[in-house]
């Protein structure tokens, strides 16, 4: 989409609400819009595929984005990954599956129910916007609802190895951080499961219901939580809950939280990213895409082989480019991680970053199939962070 074109919405979709001027003609326009906290001048230091970091403001950030080009915005985070070498030497090695006694049951126990009822409140926010305070309040939201499902269903002696806790960013809306301690007094390298909670419109100030785009990724391993809670999850290595802000932004919530971990010499053992995972466009054959650029390969081949033994539908590789989910964060910290989606990207839901990204839109929105994404991260977390045998 081209300058032309964003003008083209301010001036129609927004106009009566929105401040323009043109004074300078090197800023292209002031807008301010209510409730945003998004200046389009702001100058971004942004990161492209083989290229040096270039600054550019955020309008021209925002039409990079419309046109499919993904990016870091690395202005808060430019050396990230710069001990990323150290990491390199020590890759850990993923056995075979050996916890299925323990992980079918709880598979059973994973439902629909709660992913819908979560998916029709967190779209009922006019958007998620990371420079929102509709962000914000979804956010809040969504921290309150991941408490009441710990007090609800984790009995009280793991609530006490349970932390749930804001990770903060300057632009409001905060990351959640959910941690379940492990049993090990020598391996403390965590297993991740992560999703974004923010969504966008192509042009921000527009509504973004965000049902897929990532919606379907932050309830899904909501529900992987409340299932693995719900069983008295103990596992050997601590095993984490991630919901990012600003994914939208150019990775910002990730790419932070990354820094931090590497900035403390955190040990990672896997991290797994979950983005769309509604969508069986019509006519094609239901499966798991498994992203094969940009990952960790032999995180990938485990995680194919979880696919196998735990799901009912196959998966197929595919790939999604440089810089395509937070996934990518983790990985230029030097910190194994993978990304599973909805379909092929080929195949994937078309109606992202619009006011049409709804759960009702239609039947190619599908909950069973974002069931099969808990089963897989129910799958990731035992297997990956084993479950500690009672004495
Ligand atoms: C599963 O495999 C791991 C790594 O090979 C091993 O440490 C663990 O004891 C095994 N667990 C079970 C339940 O067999
Ligand atoms: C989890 O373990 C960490 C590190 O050992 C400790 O600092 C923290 O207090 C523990 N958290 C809970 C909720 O027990």
């Amino acid at each position: 989409m081209k300058f032309s074109l964003l003008l083209a919405f301010v001036g129609c979709a927004v106009a009566t609400q929105l401040a323009i001027g043109n004074a300078d003609s090197q800023r292209p326009m002031i807008v301010s819009y209510p409730g945003f906290d998004l200046d389009l001048n702001e100058l971004r230091l942004v990161q492209l595929e083989g290229q040096e970091p270039v600054w550019m403001t955020e309008l021209e950030k925002i039409n990079l984005k419309a046109e499919g080009v993904h990016f870091f915005d690395v202005t808060d985070t430019p050396d990230l990954g710069s001990s990323a070498h150290l990491r390199s030497a020590v890759k850990p090695v993923y056995a075979s599956l050996n916890h299925s006694d323990v992980i079918r049951p709880i598979l059973k126990t994973l439902s629909t129910d709660g992913p819908k009822e979560n998916l029709k409140e967190f779209t009922s926010f006019r958007t998620r916007y990371y420079r929102s305070d509709t962000g914000r309040q979804s956010q809040q939201w969504l921290l309150s609802r991941i408490s009441e499902i710990t007090t609800q269903y984790a009995p009280k002696a793991l609530q006490d190895q349970i932390a749930i806790n804001e990770f903060p960013h300057a632009w409001g809306q905060n990351s959640i951080i959910v941690r379940i301690n492990g049993s090990s007094a020598t391996d403390d390298s965590v297993v991740i499961i992560g999703a974004h909670q923010d969504s966008t419109n192509m042009w921000p100030f527009l509504p973004a219901p965000g049902a897929d785009d990532d919606g379907s990724g932050s309830v899904t391993i909501l529900e992987s939580y409340r299932a693995l809670i719900a069983a008295d999850f103990r596992p050997v290595r601590p095993v984490e809950f991630h919901w990012y802000s600003a994914e939208e932004g150019g990775l910002l919530g990730s790419a932070a939280i990354a820094k931090a971990y590497e900035a403390r010499s955190a040990n990672v053992h896997a991290m797994s990213q979950f983005d769309m995972t509604a969508w069986v466009k019509r006519g094609t054959r239901e499966e798991v895409g498994v992203i094969t650029d940009y990952v960790d390969p032999s995180l990938t081949e485990f995680n194919k082989k979880l696919v196998q033994e735990y799901l009912d539908i196959p998966y197929v590789e595919t790939e999604c480019g440089y810089a395509c989910s937070d996934h990518a964060s983790w990985a230029k910290a030097g910190y194994p991680s993978i990304f599973t989606i909805e379909s092929t990207f080929g195949n994937s839901n078309k109606n992202i970053h619009s006011a049409n990204d709804r759960y009702d839109i239609s039947p190619e929105f599908s909950f069973s199939h974002m069931l099969e994404f808990s089963k897989l991260a129910v799958a990731f977390a035992v297997e990956l962070a084993g479950w500690t045998k009672k004495d």
